[in-house]
């Protein structure tokens, strides 16, 4: 059998303890902890002047892994991520049409950055190999890679949302897009609405085969995200934590400082809550842990500006000399700290506008003593609410069904809430980072049968 190869943009550095966050480079690095061996092929989040002609992939192997990955020319950096990935599709695809700043010119940057990728990727292909294309940066890399000859079997997975039809046309680009795409073997997405939008598309664009279009939902290593749980659980960042909180609850939110978390709404829920249910002034802590994200789209700075006003509003109305209702940290945190906060906390805070998966809401499930479990609250909106049904499902865009969420979820008893979790445990525990690798290559390699038969 031959190699799995993985094309991301984004590449986790093998080097880096701490590993940036993002549910694409953590849910595959846990996925590829059991395939025998793969190269897998990006950016290398470094920006470099081109000294003219392609730029060379430098190459890194860590235990079966091979990494390969090239810089981007600022030019590039701009038109083909900063614009058209996060400019244009990224809020496309999370249902945020005025947030679309669209420019023919980033278009042209996007596509003649997907043809430099397939160039630099196609001589370190082997026969034997199958692709795996991932997210929305690289729509038309199957495509370029065809045109180059490659043969090989190329399976493509969208770890965002897909919108309908009657959004995704106001694309100018669109039919463009559906066209390339139609070169994957098989297109996964995280849920059954997506793939039906997906599908919507394609088929306005000619493609009459509804069997390429599926739906896979992403998940987490559960094992060891518990057992990375229960050993921070007793060291020392926890323990400071825990120490300060004076024995009284804790809701935790961990979020990329991105629009589509629906953080601002999410501020002013837990604001309703202090309004609607003053019993909880002085005996609860919110601690909102959101890593700067994308800082150069004007959006993110944006939100950010506003995040820290509203933070700053509340805290300042609500705050005592001895409580400090939000504690809000805009750096990472590594990922197995932030496992032993979800344990320690009460709450679990996760309510995205739009979310492909959301792997903090299993994570947080994951992370959970089953003799004493937390609460998550929930956007009805996130990819994983289908799966995860037993949680406090909310609409994030409802200030008082957030804050009567935190407050049930606040004073729910033990019992009550061992009973979801229980529920919820099965569910993260049945789709892992594994199942979902497994079950997408099964069915591209069944794609490929299919057409030799
Ligand atoms: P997205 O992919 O949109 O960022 P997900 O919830 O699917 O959203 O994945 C986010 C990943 O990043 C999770 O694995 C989470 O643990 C990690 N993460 C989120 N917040 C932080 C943080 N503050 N520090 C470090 N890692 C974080
Ligand atoms: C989401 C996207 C990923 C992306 C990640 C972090 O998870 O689906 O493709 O890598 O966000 O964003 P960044 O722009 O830093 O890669």
């Amino acid at each position: 059998m031959g190699r799995l190869v993985i094309v991301s943009n984004r590449v986790p550095d093998p080097r880096e303890r701490n590993q940036p966050a993002g549910g694409l480079a953590i849910g595959l690095a846990d996925a590829l902890r059991t395939e025998p061996s793969s190269l897998w092929f990006g950016w290398s989040g470094h920006q470099a002047e081109s000294r003219g002609g392609d730029p060379a992939p430098s190459l890194d192997t860590h235990g079966k892994v091979t990494y390969a990955t090239v810089p981007l020319t600022p030019a590039q950096h701009r038109g083909y991520y900063q614009k058209f990935s996060n400019g244009i599709l990224w809020p496309l695809c999370h249902y945020r049409l005025g947030l679309m700043d669209y420019g023919r010119a980033d278009w042209h940057q996007y596509l003649d950055v997907n043809r430099m990728f397939a160039r630099v990727l196609k001589p370190l292909l082997k026969p034997g190999d199958v692709i795996w294309v991932h997210d929305y940066h690289l729509f038309p890399l199957g495509q370029a890679l065809r045109e180059l000859g490659v043969t090989n079997p190329i399976g493509f997975f969208l770890h965002i949302p897909f919108p309908p039809w009657s959004l995704f046309r106001a694309l100018p680009c669109a039919a463009d897009i559906l066209r390339d795409m139609q070169a994957y073997d098989v297109m996964g997405v995280q849920t059954e609405e997506d793939a039906q939008n997906l599908w919507e598309c394609l088929h306005v664009e000619g493609m009459n085969d509804p069997s390429r279009v599926v739906a896979c939902p992403i998940g987490i290593d559960p094992v060891s995200f518990g057992e990375d749980a229960r050993e921070a659980f007793g060291g020392p960042e926890v323990r400071r934590l825990r120490e300060s909180l004076h024995d009284e609850p804790l809701i935790i939110g961990a979020d990329r400082l991105d629009y589509s978390k629906g953080l601002e709404e999410r501020f002013l829920g837990y604001e309703r809550l202090l309004i609607r249910y003053p019993e909880h002034h002085r005996h609860v802590t919110y601690l909102q842990v959101a890593p700067v994200s994308r800082g150069e789209v004007e959006e993110y700075r944006l939100l950010r500006r506003q995040l820290d006003e509203t933070i700053g509003r509340i805290n300042g109305a609500f705050a005592e000399y001895d409580w400090t209702p939000i504690r809000y940290l805009t750096r990472p945190v590594p990922r197995q700290t932030l496992a032993g906060f979800y344990r320690l906390a009460d709450v679990g805070l996760v309510t995205p506008l739009r979310d492909g998966m959301n792997l903090v809401a299993k994570e947080y499930v994951a992370a959970q003593d089953p003799e004493d479990p937390g609460a998550l609250v929930l956007s009805h909106l996130a990819g994983a609410a289908p799966e995860l049904s037993e949680a406090l499902l909310v609409n994030p865009h409802d200030a008082d069904e957030i804050a009567d969420a935190l407050h049930l979820a606040l004073t729910m008893k033990r019992e009550d809430r061992k009973k979801r979790w229980d529920a919820l445990n099965v569910e993260v525990r049945n789709t892992t980072a594994g199942t979902w690798a497994r079950d997408f290559l099964a069915m591209l390699y069944k794609s490929q049968k299919t057409e030799s038969a």
